[in-house]
This record gives structure tokens, sequence and C-alpha cells, in this order.
């Protein structure tokens, strides 16, 4: 069935209103001049909430890894002891960033599809001597698992009172509630593409002070992404580099936004949630999460035994539905539906019922309308709540 937009069901790019695409075509205007100047105190400015600090939040025109990049070379030096808390693909990325520049990483593993338990990871920070950071994950998005960052943060500072908790929020951050001062992080990432509903393109830092203390002293080699230079120009509005412009357009639109929708912005996110793992329940598909450490942001399912996935999916796509697949070690192993961002309860509706509608046309046991069926369900009872 045509439709004339595809349903981009995928955690990022996220699709963009109408609104926000339109900022994005707006001509340029003078990054140096006062209306740019304004434009990025009010993305500054607006950010803070949804990150839940009264700290710098440093708008970097880079990819979200960008922002990874930056949380690592600005606050450590060479061989600097890091514990990183890995659960998918994306924590073993941060790990990775901290290898490259030279620390010190140990891992701590938690197997894909489960969220790190604070009692483990206090003692493993405990057990690092001299340890001078803890990456942590989020919202994992290759699993759709997301772990208890403010749980985390406190067993973190219980066992080893400096080290810093660095924080990847760039697929969580803006959908779900968040609070970098309150649980005790240090700084905290964020990407355009994912809840702001914008284009690729940049990345958000928030600061805290001990990061900033540790900028001071950190030794890892930074140009581009040294935060520092970014909070000197920023203080006058501007970016030491040349910035994504129109992405700034959409994502100053994108906050607009939300701040019009308040809390209902949260809500959504977990209702969405909550319809995809309840319809893809009802259509007989296992979920890699537990209800307790699922995301509300991204849902991941396994593909069945026996199911030519290459042929359901391609299925989908007919039917205007574009999902992600696995990545890493899931690869061709679990497929995944993200729900953020502009993403509406209608959306998940129409994602399920394609779905439905495909696996009935593959043959799968599925009664006719038990997945919408299921997600209205679920729906109802998250507006309930
Ligand atoms: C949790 C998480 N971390 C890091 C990244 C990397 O972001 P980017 O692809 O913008 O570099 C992503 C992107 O999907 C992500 O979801």
């Amino acid at each position: 069935m045509t439709r004339f937009e595809p349903n981009l069901r995928i955690p990022g790019p996220t699709a963009l209103p109408p609104s926000v695409r339109e900022a994005g075509g707006r001509q340029m205007v003078n990054h140096r001049g006062e209306e740019f100047k304004a434009l990025t105190k009010r993305v500054e400015a607006a950010m803070k909430p949804f990150f839940g600090t009264e700290h710098d939040v440093i708008l970097l025109t880079c990819a979200g890894t960008g922002g990874l990049e930056a949380a690592v070379v600005n606050t450590l030096s060479p061989g600097d002891p890091v514990l990183a808390v890995t659960m998918g693909a994306f924590g073993d990325r941060f790990a990775k960033v901290a290898e490259v520049y030279g620390a010190a990483v140990t891992r701590l593993e938690v197997e894909w599809g489960r969220a790190p338990e604070p009692a483990a990871v206090g003692a493993a920070a405990a057990a690092i001597a001299g340890l001078r950071a803890v990456l942590l994950t989020h919202n994992e998005t290759s699993t759709g698992v997301t772990s208890d960052v403010e749980a985390l943060a406190a067993a973190v500072r219980a066992a080893a009172p400096e080290a810093l908790v660095l924080v990847d929020g760039i697929s969580a951050l803006g959908a779900v509630p968040f609070e970098m001062d309150r649980w005790g992080c240090d700084l905290v990432v964020t990407g355009s593409q994912k809840a702001w509903m914008s284009a690729p393109g940049m990345a958000f830092v928030a600061v805290g002070p001990r990061a900033w203390a540790a900028a001071d002293a950190a030794r890892m080699p930074r140009f581009y992404l040294d935060l520092k230079r970014h909070r000197e120009s920023q203080a006058s509005g501007e970016s030491p580099w040349t910035p994504a412009v129109a992405v700034l357009f959409q994502v100053d639109e994108g906050i607009r936004l939300m701040q019009a929708e308040g809390a209902g912005v949260h809500a959504r996110h977990a209702a969405c949630a909550a319809m995809t793992r309840a319809g893809l329940r009802a259509l007989g598909f296992q979920l890699l999460a537990d209800d307790a450490v699922a995301s509300r942001t991204v849902t991941a399912a396994w593909i069945p035994d026996g199911l030519d996935w290459k042929a359901f999916n391609g299925g989908l796509k007919r039917r205007g539905l574009v999902v992600a697949g696995g990545q890493g070690k899931l690869k061709g192993r679990i497929f995944r539906l993200g729900h953020l961002g502009s993403v509406t309860t209608d959306d998940i509706i129409a994602a399920i019922s394609a779905i439905e509608a495909q696996a009935l046309e593959a043959g799968l046991a599925v009664r006719p309308g038990a997945g919408v069926a299921a997600a209205q369900a679920a729906l109802v009872a998250a507006e309930a709540r």
C-alpha cells in the first residue's frame, strides 16, 4: 500500500516534523552575527532542563560519536584508569574511543539485552586504583535497554568519589526524564538526530564543574573538540568553527515544539514504547529486554527461527515501514523499532499494523487484529496513568 512518506521507525535519524523541516530550509545567516548569537544562547538555555542541569551545554558540530570523543579527550590523560560499563555496541564504542586515546580501560561487560547492576559497577569501580572516570550508556540503542543512571552514578560516587561519571545519553535525552546534576553525572552527551527531531550533525555536551576541572589537567590531544575553546566562544554566542547552521535552526524549532508539549513529551514516549512492546508480543515476537529495563525510545525483538528476514523486511518496506536491523553480534538476529522524537501513537499503530499484515502474509501464526488490538489497549492503559 502506498504511503506518501515512509513510517521511519529507526532509532535515529528520526522523522522531522513539518516546521522543523522548513526551519532547515531557511536562508543562511551570519554565524558571527547577532541573530545567530541569540539562537545559540536560546538553544543552550532551552536544553538545560532536558539534561537536568544548570551547568554548561556545549553545542558541537559533529555526530554523536564526536560528543563521546569530546567527553574522553577533554577529561582524561593517556594512561588514566577508566571503567567502561558496556551493554551493547554503543557502550563498546565509548570504551574504544577511550582506548584509542590511550586510557587504561577496564571493561565491565553486561550481557546484551540486560542492564548493569549498580552493585557490580560499584565493586568494579572500587577495584581500580586511581580510577579517573566511569563511562556509562544511558540508553543502549543496539539492544533497547535503558540503564538506571541515577543508581549507577550513586554506586560510582560511593565506591570511587574522585571518578568522573561520563554518560552517553545520545538516544534518550529529551525523550525521558534526566537529572544530570541531582544524579551526580559530570558530563552527558546527546545528538540532534534523536529526540530533538532534527537532522544529524550536532552533538550537545553538558559539562559539570568536576569535568571542567578535569579539563584543566587532561592531556589527551584535542583541537576541533576542545570543549574549553567552545565554552569561550559560546559565552558570546559563537562557535570556534563554522557550525551546522541549518541543523541548529532545526534544533531550535524542535525544542520549541518540545517546550510547547511540556510533560507530554515524556508521556508520549512512554506510551509509544508500551504500545510497541504490547503489539510485538501479541504478534508472537520475543523481546530482547525485560520490561524493567526496557527502553522508551527503541524496542528490539528477536527474529523468529526460520523466518526469512530479508523477505519479511522487504514486505515491511513495501508497506511503508522502515525498521532497523541488529548491530554487532546481534546483526541478523534482531530487528529494532525506534520510537523517539516526533513519533506519535498513530505511527506505532501503523507500524504494528504493517508488521501484522506482513506476518499474516508470511504465514506466521498470528490472529488478525491481535497486534493492533494489543497496542491500542496499551495506549488506553498509558493514557489512564
Ligand atoms: C547510544 C548511542 N551512542 C552513540 C551513538 C552514535 O551516534 P552517531 O551515529 O551520531 O555518531 C548512537 C547512535 O545511534 C547511539 O544511539
